[in-house]
């Protein structure tokens, strides 16, 4: 955690600043798991028919629970393993936890994969903490506090055209329903744009939208648990978050794109 020392010491609400300690040590934890199971043979089950889940997305959970729930216990926990189904509201506050984003990059050796890990409160992240066992890079905002990678301040890019922009985008697990629109924004974006990435895991590619190596992101179909870390580390970096038309991002909005204010700007109009 001595990456993190000097970051964590700017933040000056002390209950704040135990749940950022808090949620980077769960971080920690579980990507120390996803690191370790990994380079092993893997136990994969179907969520749907192109749904995964591992053994790891499991233990990675189990572990990140037990983390929180002894240094923040009272806070309530919306986990993607264990909790998608239950009813869940964001008056109070709740960490909003995914164990492991990216599982199909995960149980393919594709080694680009996170934990992510936010605390909500009233629908407004106050903490968001990414953590990329591969590369060991730890990102991390709270409300008001910036955002940071292993302990450097990070920023999002100030790229103005689209024709300079490297374009982050996912395709959500049922593909057919939304297929014309994805076809239609990469026939539409394409050529307009330095470049598209398909990178696989959401909350990685809003993080590198903060820090940069992508100048703008759109998804339809996230979930919360893919978008709370990186909405809030975004919009700590100087960018800001949307849905297709504009209006600004919220737990519930079924698209979001992301990038600084200008490019954004002429980002959404090619989305829609
Ligand atoms: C998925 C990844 C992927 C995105 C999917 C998400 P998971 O999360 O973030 O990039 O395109 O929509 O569901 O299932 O690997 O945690
Ligand atoms: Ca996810
Ligand atoms: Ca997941």
């Amino acid at each position: 955690m001595h990456r993190i020392d000097s970051v964590v010491a700017q933040c000056a609400d002390s209950h704040l600043q135990h749940n950022l300690i808090a949620a980077c040590r769960a971080a920690l934890t579980g990507g120390s798991i996803l690191r370790t199971f990994f380079s092993q043979p893997h136990t994969i089950s179907m969520k749907g028919a192109t749904d995964l889940q591992t053994e790891a997305d499991l233990a990675s959970e189990a572990a990140i629970l037990a983390a929180l729930s002894e240094d923040s216990p009272g806070i309530s926990i919306l986990a993607e393993e264990s909790s998608a189904s239950a009813a869940f509201t964001f008056d109070d506050p709740i960490w909003v936890v995914d164990p492991l984003d990216g599982t199909t990059n995960f149980a393919h050796g594709f080694p680009h994969f996170a934990v992510s890990i936010a605390l909500v409160d009233q629908g407004v992240p106050q903490i968001g903490v990414i953590y990329l066992p591969c590369s060991d890079e730890l990102f991390c905002s709270w409300k008001g506090g910036g955002a940071w990678l292993n302990g450097e301040n990070i920023q999002v890019t100030e790229a103005e055209f689209l024709i300079e922009a490297l374009i982050g985008t996912g395709f959500p697990y049922d593909t057919h329903t939304h297929l014309q629109e994805i076809i239609l924004q990469i026939e539409t974006l394409l050529p307009k744009v330095r470049d598209l990435r398909r990178a696989g895991a959401a909350a990685v590619d809003l993080a590198y939208v903060a820090c940069g190596r992508l100048d703008g992101f759109y998804e339809r179909e996230l979930k919360p648990w893919d978008t709370a870390a990186g909405w809030l580390l975004v919009e700590e970096a100087g960018g800001i978050t949307s849905d297709y038309s504009g209006e600004p991002y919220n737990l519930g909005t079924q698209e979001i794109a992301a990038a600084n204010p200008v490019l954004l700007k002429k980002l959404l109009p090619l989305l829609t």
